[in-house]
């Protein structure tokens, strides 16, 4: 397949698992859409993004997986690109990444917690970037017409779905032909050692650490999906085209194609 050719130049290492198998760590029980318990129906809110999770998340994890997020920007952000869009956009780095990366793209990235759209506008005014553009929206129900994407990247955001099939057949509605999806997450599976690595990362003054851990082991990474589950989702959703790959650290890529 051309673009696993592409892949395997690219500079940095991810590797494929073949058949979607992963590493087995604590994965195992599969996540129905919808039935959630108490803290993850907090978690995924977008009022608790706006409070607390946001301004957590966004200030600690570009330091603590500065290696996964320059390797997904660096692949999602590859060809010859007129509109990107980023859906959970969360702070807006990502988007802003992807626009400084393709000057001639137009970059949309939209979020349902409207604090992280105004962090997002702030990063943009203080770096100074015009192609790229933040609006409030849901990825349940995307904002724009169809096929008016070449390509959609969204990470560490589908897990807060409601419904992940919906979310993956609006991406696939707004994609081009064989426009690509690049939607990477935690993965469930990742071994109890990777999680502590991970977390070891993630410290801050104002952070209990047993507490981030216990909430990264059981939450964050143990009420996410496992690759081949969100592939099997992907299908659901529409898309046949799709390649699994490692990201750095206890991370995850799918790579979608319409
Ligand atoms: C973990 S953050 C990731 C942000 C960004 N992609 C990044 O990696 O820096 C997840 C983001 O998804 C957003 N989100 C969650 N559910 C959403 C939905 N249904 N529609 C749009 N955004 C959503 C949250 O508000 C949050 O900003």
């Amino acid at each position: 397949m051309h673009f696993q050719a592409r892949i395997s130049a690219a500079t940095w290492a991810i590797q494929k698992k073949e058949n979607g198998t992963w590493h087995h760590g604590k994965g195992g029980r599969a996540i129905a859409p919808g039935n959630k318990g108490f803290l993850k129906r907090i978690h995924d809110s977008a009022w608790a993004w706006n409070l607390f999770q946001g301004p957590v998340y966004n200030r600690l994890i570009f330091k603590a997986a500065a290696d996964y997020f320059d390797a997904v920007i660096s692949l999602a952000g590859k060809g010859a690109l007129t509109r990107i869009l980023d859906v959970g956009a969360g702070g807006g780095v990502v988007s802003l990444r992807l626009a400084k990366a393709n000057p001639d793209a137009a970059v949309v990235g939209i979020d349902y917690a409207l604090r992280q759209v105004r962090a997002a506008n702030r990063l943009k005014r203080k770096e100074q970037v015009l192609n790229c553009a933040f609006q409030q929206g849901n990825a349940m129900a995307l904002p724009f017409l169809e096929a008016s994407f070449d390509r959609v990247v969204s990470i560490n955001s589908i897990k807060h779905w409601p419904d992940p099939a919906q979310g993956l057949s609006e991406i696939r509605r707004v994609l081009r032909p064989r426009g690509q999806a690049f939607i990477s997450e935690a993965d469930r599976s990742a071994s109890p050692e990777e999680l502590l690595a991970f977390s070891e990362n993630y410290r801050a003054w104002y952070i209990w650490g047993a507490l981030m851990r216990w909430i990264l082991r059981n939450v964050v990474f143990g009420k996410s999906y496992t690759a081949s589950e969100l592939k099997t989702i992907a299908g659901r959703a529409g898309f046949s085209d799709t390649i699994i790959q490692v990201a750095p650290g206890p991370f995850f890529l799918l790579v979608l194609t319409k």
